[in-house]
């Protein structure tokens, strides 16, 4: 029996599933009239939806002075890895995004201070420093499926999973390479959204799938927008 979460919907292949996203982050900033905050994911399957919002198809559909763009991790440190979420979205989006707009998470010190410095920009961003459950902190959050379950930098029995108040913590030691600190948004603060999408493509993702689908407890299976907490699966990792 393959592996499918509740909310998913099986889409041809990496692009499909790209595609599928884009469409939904076009019509979330069509749907409000003010600014609109995204949480971008990292890794390398967002990278053609990031291609697909820059390029021709959905380019002039986005409202790019009204979009602030922010991350639910980063890796940091002094490694070759530093930074890579946002040199993702930075290659991708070029200057389509006004400057002020992208929020990346800083990597010029350790992760206890990028962490407190990031929550203290996403509290200005918020304009309140408790959550309050009839505002969200964002829009749209996008998030990932590791091979081990984690989400975000959010790993399989590490503490950080269990964080109930912090809106952003450090991750000194992650639980799947690249082996480097992280910082990372919790479940409260990547759950404070109408919308969450996994984006999930490859044959990689089935086992992750298979224990979320027997109902293991894992990071990614946590995370729950108030909303709507869609899976977009390609036919790779649906099985
Ligand atoms: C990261 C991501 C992470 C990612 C998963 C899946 O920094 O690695 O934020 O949570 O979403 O590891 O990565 P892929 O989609 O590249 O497999």
């Amino acid at each position: 029996m393959s592996a499918r979460p509740a909310d998913h919907e099986v889409l041809p292949d990496a692009d499909a599933v790209a595609r599928a996203a884009a469409e939904r982050l076009v019509a979330v900033a069509a749907a409000k009239s003010g600014e609109v905050g995204v949480c971008l994911s990292g890794g390398s399957t967002p990278k053609l939806l990031y291609r697909l919002l820059a390029g021709p198809d959905f380019r002039d559909s986005l409202p790019w002075a009204r979009l602030h763009w922010f991350f639910g991790d980063e890796r940091v440190g002094d490694g070759p890895e530093a930074g890579s979420n946002r040199r993702l979205a930075e290659e991708a989006f070029g200057d389509l995004v006004p400057p002020g707009r992208l929020h990346p998470i800083p990597t010029d010190r350790p992760a206890r201070d990028a962490a407190a410095a990031y929550a203290a920009e996403l509290r200005i961003w918020y304009g309140a420093d408790r959550l309050d459950p009839a505002r969200p902190l964002f829009d749209l959050v996008l998030l990932g499926l590791g091979e081990d379950g984690h989400t975000a930098s959010l790993f399989p029995g590490k503490s950080e999973v269990e964080e109930s108040e912090a809106w952003v913590v450090a991750v000194p030691e992650a639980g799947l390479s690249p082996f480097v600190p992280r910082v990372s948004l919790t479940l409260p603060a990547l759950g404070a959204t109408p919308l969450i999408l996994f984006l999930v493509t490859g044959e990689g993702k089935r086992a992750p799938l298979a224990r979320l689908a027997a109902g293991e407890d894992l990071p990614s299976g946590r995370a729950k927008a108030r909303g709507e907490t869609v899976w977009l699966l390609d036919r790779r990792a649906a099985g």
